[in-house]
């Protein structure tokens, strides 16, 4: 039992450090054009988790921001987490 309560604080933890990456990188690098009324308007183009992720995908690499694959998922993960709400 111990033991099951140790994972899920790990677990939920990690999850926790992975949207503050996230959220720390949306900050620097996608708050310039839009804000997150972007991402909560009515005629929002994102449909789904592959969306979003091309979405973040077509801006990251548009603004040259270098971001590695798990940055870039954290980021995701984060406006998935804060705004869209998808099942993965
Ligand atoms: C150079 C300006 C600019 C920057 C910087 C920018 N975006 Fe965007 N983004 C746009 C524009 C313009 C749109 C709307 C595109 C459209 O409607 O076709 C958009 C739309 C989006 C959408 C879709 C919103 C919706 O629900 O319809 C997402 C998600 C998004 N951006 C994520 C990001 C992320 C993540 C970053 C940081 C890597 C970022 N953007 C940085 C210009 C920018």
């Amino acid at each position: 039992m111990k033991k099951l309560l140790l994972m899920t604080l790990l677990l939920s933890s990690n999850v926790i450090f992975a949207n503050e990456e996230g959220k720390e990188l949306h900050e620097e690098s996608c708050m310039r054009c839009h804000g997150s009324e972007m991402y909560t308007r009515d005629n929002s183009k994102i449909q789904n988790n592959f969306d979003l992720r091309s979405q973040v995908s077509f801006c990251a690499s548009n603004l040259g921001t270098g971001w590695f694959p798990d940055e870039e998922k954290s980021v995701v993960d984060y406006l998935n987490g804060q705004y869209y709400k998808f099942k993965k």
